[in-house]
Parts: C-alpha cells; sequence; structure tokens
C-alpha cells in the first residue's frame, strides 16, 4: 500500500504545472461538485466533466488516485507475464491509466485514449507533453462515445472508473465492445459495495465468454465474498499541497480504495510466462511478534484465514513485506 507507482512524481509534476494555471476558487467549487457527483449513486444524465474547470479539477483532485490504483491493477497483471505492446484505454478521460500502463509495461509501444469530452482529450495530451515514457509521450487522445469506439485492435484494453457512469446496458456493451478489441480486458472500478458488484458483473460476462481471470481472483468458481462482503483493495497516495488545498483536506495522503478484474482472450493464458498465486490477500495483513497473519481468497474458490510463523524461515520474510493486494507468499 505504501509502495509509490512508477510515474507518480512525473504525473504530479504535470499536474502541478496545468492546475496552477486554473482560478484556484473555480477549481475548489469544481472539485466540490465532482465530490458531491462522485458521492451519489447512478449513471450520469449529462457528461460529468462540463467544462474545463471540471476536468482540470478531475485530474487535480481524482487522477493521482485512479493513477494509484490501476498502477497496482496493472502491475498485478504485470506479473503474471503480460507484455502489451498495444494499450487501448476506453473512457480514458486524462489518462490515468495510460500513464499506468505505461509504467508497469515497458513493452508498450503504443497506446489510444478514447473518451466522449474533448476537454479531458486535450488536457491529457498537455500532462504526456513531457511524458518520462516514449509510448505515453507519443499517446494518441481521440474523442469517442461509448458504443461508436473506432474498430481498433489492441493487445490491452482498460476501462478505469467508467462503468457507474453508464447504464447497465451500456456497461454491457462497453465490455463486449472491449472484449472484440482486446487480448487481454482489465476494469477497475470504485472500491464500493456498488463498484465491486459492477466488477462481478464483468467478471460473469468475461467467464461467459470463455475468457480466463488473470486477477485477482485466483479461481473462476462464485466469488466466496459474494454475501455480506466485498472484493476490493487499497492503494495510497500521497497528496500533493495542491491537492490538500483544492480539497480542503488535512493528511499528507489518502487510501483510494478499488475494486478490478482483468482476463485474457481464450486461448492466450497458457502462453503467459507467470504462474496463477496461490491466494489473494483481500485485508491488511496482521503483522504480530514472529507471524503474520491474512485473509485470503484461495484457488478453491474459499476465503478465509491463514498465518505464516517465523519458523517458516524465507516465506515468513516475504510474508512481512506482503501488502492487502499482493499474491499470498
Ligand atoms: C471517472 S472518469 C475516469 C477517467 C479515467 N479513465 C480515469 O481512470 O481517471 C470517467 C470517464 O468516462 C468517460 N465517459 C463516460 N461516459 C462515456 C461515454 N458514453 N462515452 C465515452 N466516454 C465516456 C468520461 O468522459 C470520463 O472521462
Amino acid at each position: 500500500m505504501s509502495r509509490t507507482p512508477t510515474y507518480a512524481a512525473e504525473l504530479r509534476a504535470a499536474l502541478s504545472d496545468v492546475v496552477r494555471a486554473v482560478d484556484e476558487r473555480e477549481l475548489a467549487r469544481a472539485t466540490e461538485a465532482l465530490v458531491a457527483r462522485y458521492r451519489s449513486v447512478g449513471p450520469a444524465s449529462a457528461p460529468i466533466l462540463a467544462s474545463e474547470v471540471h476536468v482540470a479539477a478531475y485530474a487535480a483532485y481524482r487522477m493521482p488516485a485512479t493513477h494509484a490504483a490501476l498502477s497496482r491493477v496493472l502491475g498485478a497483471v504485470a506479473d503474471r507475464g503480460v507484455q502489451p505492446r498495444s494499450l487501448l484505454d476506453l473512457g480514458g478521460g486524462t489518462g490515468a491509466a495510460a500513464w499506468a500502463a505505461a509504467g508497469a509495461f515497458p513493452s508498450l509501444e503504443s497506446i489510444t485514449v478514447l473518451d466522449q469530452v474533448e476537454a479531458a482529450l486535450t488536457l491529457g495530451r498537455r500532462l504526456v507533453a513531457d511524458a518520462p515514457s516514449p509510448a505515453l509521450a507519443a499517446a494518441s487522445f481521440g474523442r469517442a462515445r461509448a458504443g461508436a469506439w473506432p474498430e481498433e485492435q489492441a493487445d490491452l484494453v482498460t476501462v478505469s472508473y467508467v462503468l457507474s457512469e453508464l447504464d447497465e446496458r451500456q456497461q454491457d456493451a462497453l465490455v463486449a465492445d472491449a472484449m472484440r478489441r482486446g487480448q487481454v480486458v482489465v476494469v477497475a472500478e470504485p472500491g464500493t459495495p456498488d463498484g465491486y458488484a459492477r466488477v462481478i458483473r464483468v467478471r460473469t460476462a468475461l467467464l461467459a465468454a470463455g475468457w480466463s481471470l488473470l486477477g485477482p481472483c485466483p479461481h473462476e468458481a462464485e466469488c466466496p465474498l459474494l454475501q455480506g462482503d466485498w472484493c476490493h483493495f487499497v492503494a495510497r497516495v500521497n497528496r500533493s499541497a495542491e491537492h490538500r488545498r483544492i480539497k480542503g483536506a488535512e493528511l499528507s495522503y489518502e487510501d483510494e480504495k478499488f475494486s478490478w478484474v482483468a482476463a485474457a482472450a481464450p486461448g492466450l493464458v497458457e502462453s503467459l510466462a507467470a504462474e496463477p498465486s496461490p491466494g489473494r490477500i483481500i485485508r491488511h495483513p496482521l503483522k504480530r511478534k514472529g507471524l503474520v497473519e491474512f485473509q485470503v481468497c484461495r484457488p478453491d474458490g474459499t476465503a478465509g484465514r491463514e498465518v505464516v510463523s517465523k519458523k517458516a524461515g524465507e516465506r515468513y520474510r516475504r510474508a512481512r513485506d506482503a501488502e492487502w493486494g499482493d499474491p499470498l507468499p
């Protein structure tokens, strides 16, 4: 959780240039409006990023968090041996998932971000102008609406924090569009019961189409958390002084909760280098003297407690470093 995502500092520097150019009071007002919108439930009747100031507010207040979440998600996908050369980011907005993908996959050569809001794309282009990765600096940002995406193919398709803005029919269509265009599909949502429910719907659709899960689940049986709980993870985001100011926040960090699922097209998983994990850590580990206690989701489709004690030697040392969201050591 305390790991800093690749390119977090570069993204922060790029964001700081953009934010400084916007009137602070307008930015604070737009941030408040976004906070209120993201707390409400249900699809949006009009684009949420309604103006350039809303887009700047989104970039300043949400993008570091969605970037941190996607960095964790795509890091876990990279750990499964996925090495995409091309990325298509649907509903990519200002490019958070593209930044995370560039950090997770040095193999990336081409990046396309598609969104319905021109102002978000314009800001996304400005942010990558001096990006540290050549693929990111050369990323293409194009305007498109869900349901009318261009027929572009990519090794990896990301759908990051988009589904909550769509009704269920549009969500299903977007996932089908992602599957038609990609070899690996990654969907991330806020780590709320609602976001988890949308992720479970996507998981069901991916499995029904014969895709193989790459994570976070170490199995393809029914999710053991369906009754009374929800599968989510956490990424720590360090707040810049500007971030704290526009959010009126005191703490120097925030914890972004997210839910996600990633899957590979039929036949692909057999060619991946890495093995599935022996379990996924689904809560903060309890680290006590001489032992580490985990809540894990297991390959047999159950969830429960695992303890690694000092007697386990090298495994115990790895257990001390393991975090919520990591594979069980
Ligand atoms: C919460 S933002 C997420 C942006 C980015 N993916 C991220 O992770 O930071 C949702 C994005 O979905 C886009 N979006 C929502 N509905 C859309 C639609 N019907 N067609 C295209 N883009 C859409 C919005 O314009 C916005 O940029």
